[in-house]
């Protein structure tokens, strides 16, 4: 079997931590005879910066064309921030319809996580995030910004259809899972759109009367992810919720270079896109020190997707083999590159 990946290696660390996700992918590929066509493509601020956009106009449809899109992450801090989100990232999770944001949270063997009498039982839950709307939408207007009169507004958008696929999505991974959906919002105080997400999210709840299902608010939500992580399975939250709480999920693990995660079009219409947690750290780009743990475990989450399960689950045994065996990068106060790493699970995998 071939399949057709576009790789997006982005900015900053994507240039080093994407490669080092393909070995790893080669490597599994040749183990159980399926073959990678991967074709690249230079988005991001870079090509921002030389072009006045993120990515050509026909971006979207040269996508469409593959299996599956591997990326990094993009922005550069010459680019204003919110640019990114709005020309690539979100434009891709949206018009590929990719609702669904999959981000694993788990400790691995051998990594001490800042909660310290926290062992891997204890952290293991998937977060999942709503993907195209809510928050992040971008609809919102700045009226007279430099006056005494200033005011802006963002408008969240919260569909009937966007909590229904989203919570039948989430209710169907706890089925498979521990069997435990926890609705995180804040509808306490977001009283219409939140208050309208809980309502439909409670209806939907329903038609899964096996699963046990509760809500609750981001600020517990929080403070439960550093005091007793062990309470949850899967987590069903708003986009950016979902986006606050994976970078919380990262440093619980011990580093948000450790974090993996799945855009996913559960409906297949058009390619599902996979990316670590984390943003291009312009901080420490270019001197192979990025932990790439992240970017290879997105590289499981993708051959899970695309039905290659052996695959999938000797990236992560060779994962935590790595890490098992103190093979550890500067974030987690080793002095492994990111380039050994890869390496490290790769030998990991093939001594399996
Ligand atoms: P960031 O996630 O890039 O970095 C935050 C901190 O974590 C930094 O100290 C960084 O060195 C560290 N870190 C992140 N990944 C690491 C890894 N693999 N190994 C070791 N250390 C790691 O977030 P920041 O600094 O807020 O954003 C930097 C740029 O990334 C901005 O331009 C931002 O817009 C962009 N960004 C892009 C995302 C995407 O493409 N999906 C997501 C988040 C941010
Ligand atoms: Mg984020």
């Amino acid at each position: 079997k071939n399949y057709k990946i576009a790789v997006v290696n982005g900015d900053g660390i994507g240039e080093e931590i994407v490669p080092a996700g393909i070995s790893v992918i080669e490597a599994v590929a040749k183990k159980y005879g399926f073959t990678i066509s991967k074709e690249n493509f230079s988005w991001g601020a870079g090509h921002y910066l030389k072009h006045g956009e993120f990515m050509p106009e026909n971006g979207i449809e040269t996508l469409k064309s593959f299996d599956a899109i591997y990326f990094g992450a993009v922005g550069l801090p010459e680019v204003d921030d919110t640019l990114p989100a709005k020309d690539y990232t979100f434009k891709v999770r949206t018009d590929l319809e990719q609702y669904v944001n999959y981000r694993p949270v788990k400790l691995f063997a051998g990594i001490e996580s800042p909660l310290r009498d926290k062992t891997e039982n204890d952290i293991d839950f998937v977060i999942i995030r709503e993907n195209n709307e809510g928050e992040f939408v971008q609809n919102g207007k700045i009226l007279y910004p430099d006056t005494p009169n200033g005011v802006a507004v963002d408008t969240s958008m919260v569909t009937r259809l966007g909590v229904e696929r989203i919570a039948h999505y989430a209710f169907k991974l706890a089925r498979k899972r521990r069997k435990k959906l926890t609705n995180v919002t804040k509808s306490n105080t977001l009283i219409y759109s939140l208050g309208f997400w809980d309502h439909v999210m409670e209806e939907v709840s329903k038609e899964y009367p096996d699963v046990a299902y509760s809500k609750m608010y981001v600020d517990n939500a929080s403070a439960s992810f550093v005091l007793r992580p062990e309470v949850f399975d899967v987590i069903v939250t708003t986009n950016m919720i979902g986006d606050i709480l994976s970078d919380l999920g990262g440093a619980i693990m011990g580093s948000l270079g450790l974090g993996g995660s799945g855009n996913i079009n559960p409906e297949n219409n058009y390619p599902s896109m996979f990316e670590p947690i984390h943003g291009s750290a312009p901080d420490i780009a270019g001197q192979n020190i990025a932990n790439p743990i992240g970017q290879i475990w997105s590289a499981a989450i993708m051959l899970e997707h695309l039905g290659e399960i052996e695959a999938a689950n000797d990236i992560m045994k060779g994962i935590n083999a790595t890490t098992a065996k103190g093979d550890l990068t500067k974030d987690l106060k080793g002095s492994a590159t990111t380039t050994e790493i890869a390496q490290s699970v790769i030998d990991s995998i093939l001594t399996l």
